[in-house]
């Protein structure tokens, strides 16, 4: 198989704990770098700046932020659930429910209720890891024309998936953290690194070497042809 596509195919979210004690060589986060440095951006304005966190103590600090799950998120998130292996075949899109607390499988979830109350987890302990990418970009600066600077955003996704790939190809665990993109969390974190108050973190990821081999689980997608319409919208014969 070509090794572009087998790389992109295998590139994969890593949710559990990093070991800490197994650093990312200097010349392998370079190249991770490097990979962020060559994206594809609107313009080729780059509009991103990124904040390696290595130092343990701030990683410790930023571990410690509380990060709040809102009702919003749970019953949005429930909607994307699937509760066996053969639902999410058959879906095709999505994730198993049983990667959530138990709680954040119950659309009803009330918060300050007995639900968050028996369900500890709900406060997501925040994973371990050696090294965290927290990427930021000026929210003033939109691409040319671009409303609500759509375009600007995209490259950051561009972003986003170089690094990924770069850090999988070295065999380097990788696993984005929107949590830390909620205002209370941002805000948070801005202090902490010093961050200037007029930037926004696009997203936070995670880098570093699972401390157990996790269980292989189902990772999966549509079909070409649930997605691709040939010459005119809803033509399925390509
Ligand atoms: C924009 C974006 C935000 C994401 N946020 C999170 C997140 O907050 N937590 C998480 O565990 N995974 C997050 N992911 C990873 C996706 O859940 C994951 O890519 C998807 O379920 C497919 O699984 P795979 O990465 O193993 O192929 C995010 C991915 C993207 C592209």
């Amino acid at each position: 198989m070509n090794e572009l596509l087998k790389l992109i195919q295998e590139r994969h979210s890593s949710r559990m704990p990093f070991d800490t004690k197994h650093p990312i060589a200097k010349q392998d986060l370079l190249q991770i770098l490097e990979a962020g440095r060559w994206t594809p951006t609107a313009h080729n304005m780059q509009n991103f700046e990124i904040i390696v966190v290595d130092d343990e103590k701030l990683l410790e600090s930023i571990g410690n932020i509380k990060r709040p799950v809102s009702e919003t998120f749970i019953r949005e998130n429930y909607q994307q659930l699937s509760f066996s292996e053969e639902e999410l075949r058959r879906k095709k899109i999505g994730i198993l429910a049983s990667m959530f607390p138990s709680s954040w499988r119950n659309p009803d979830f009330r918060l300050d209720s007995k639900d968050e109350k028996a369900d500890p987890s709900v406060q997501r302990p925040f994973p371990a890891c050696p090294v965290m990418l927290i990427v930021v970009y000026d929210p003033a600066k939109r691409a040319p024309a671009s409303e609500g600077d759509f375009l600007g955003i995209l490259s950051l996704g561009c972003l986003m998936e170089n690094m990924w790939l770069m850090a999988n190809s070295l065999g380097i665990d990788f696993h984005i953290m929107s949590s830390l993109s909620a205002d209370s969390v941002e805000k948070e974190i801005k202090n902490i690194l010093h961050i200037p108050g007029n930037l926004k973190i696009a997203f936070s990821c995670r880098l570093g070497y699972l401390i157990t081999t996790p269980g292989k689980h189902l990772r999966v997608r549509r079909d070409i042809s649930d997605f691709t319409n040939h010459n005119k919208f809803g033509n399925k014969d390509l």
